[in-house]
């Protein structure tokens, strides 16, 4: 029997995909797997069973890898099981960004008691006048499972697109969007985009990627999405931006305290990832790698 231990609340449809041969364990020491959410494995000491790690979700930043491979420890992450989640979120980004959505709705809260209410707003309506982003181009950097997303939905939504990916050939991108501009450089893409998604893991060479050597190639009034990770945008920088209105609007999935209470920001608390089909997706997929690691020593993603 193989012990499998949750460090975070893993869906239940998820966990039901183990077989007959696991079982939960609360005890970590004795897991042979552990399942792991947005809990920072770096400081935790390996149980000296532990065989595997699968993430449910796409980064693994929160785990030590080089200390599992030192251990031969094999991790697992579930790229795309989340995309879809994250996508529609950018999307609400946008559009909050667009639009002033959450303006209007906390003026009619707070008109609420006014029995002239619906009279008010009309008169009101003018101070959250928006725009629209059909026409308008977006700049989408990395065009993995999530960015290939958003290059859709953005096109549907009318959108121009420029996508940029150091990983990703020609072709590869014609396949994703054959109306969208591929470019190489990403001084190519910053000047080009009035809206620029960020969809790269979190590594040596894009951390702190976004700074202000990058803002000033921007368009003005630029509104920049940040749904992937923290650690890409200099806060700093970003809150200088923000604060001089070289980025209209910084929208972003991570309360950092430099920029979450800036006006023009949109600070969500990591939700890219939070609905309960992405939960589910992410957890089936991480139960499976565990199974097919420990019986077959290799897992594949369907
Ligand atoms: C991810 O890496 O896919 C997300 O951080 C998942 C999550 O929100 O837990």
């Amino acid at each position: 029997m193989y012990k499998v231990h949750c460090l975070n609340n893993i869906s239940a449809e998820g966990l039901a995909v183990l077989s007959a041969d696991y079982e939960l364990t609360d005890s970590v020491e004795e897991a042979d797997a552990i399942l792991v959410r947005s809990a920072d494995m770096h400081e935790m000491e390996l149980p000296a069973n532990l065989k595997v790690i699968a993430r449910a979700g796409a980064g693994v930043n929160n785990i030590p890898l080089q200390k599992c491979a030192d251990a031969g420890i094999a991790v697992f992450n579930t790229p795309g099981a989340n995309a879809n989640a994250v996508k529609e979120l950018v999307l609400a980004g946008m559009l909050l960004a667009a639009r002033d959505i959450v303006g209007g709705i906390e003026w009619v809260k707070a008109n609420a008691e006014d029995p002239n209410v619906g009279k008010a707003a009309e008169k009101a309506k003018k101070a959250f006048a928006g725009g629209e982003i059909f026409g308008k181009t977006l700049g989408v950097i990395g065009l993995g499972a999530i960015g290939a997303k958003v290059v859709a939905a953005a096109e549907a939504l009318g959108m121009k697109v420029v996508g940029y990916d150091p990983f990703v050939n020609a072709e590869r991108a014609a396949a994703i969007s054959a109306d969208m501009t591929f470019v190489t450089d990403l001084s190519e893409l910053y000047p080009a985009c009035d809206y620029i998604t960020i969809h790269v893991p979190a590594l040596k060479d894009t951390i702190g990627m976004v700074d202000a050597a990058a803002i000033a190639q921007m368009k003005e009034g630029v509104v920049f999405l940040n749904f992937s990770r923290d650690t890409l945008v200099n806060d700093a920088d970003m809150a200088a931006a923000l604060a001089e209105g070289k980025v209209a609007r910084y929208v972003t999935d991570f309360a950092n305290p430099a920029v979450a209470a800036m006006e023009r920001a949109i600070v969500l608390p990591h939700l890219g990832a939070s609905t309960k089909e992405a939960e589910d997706n992410c957890a089936k997929m991480a139960a499976q790698s565990v199974m097919d690691y420990l019986e077959n020593g290799c897992t594949v993603h369907k």
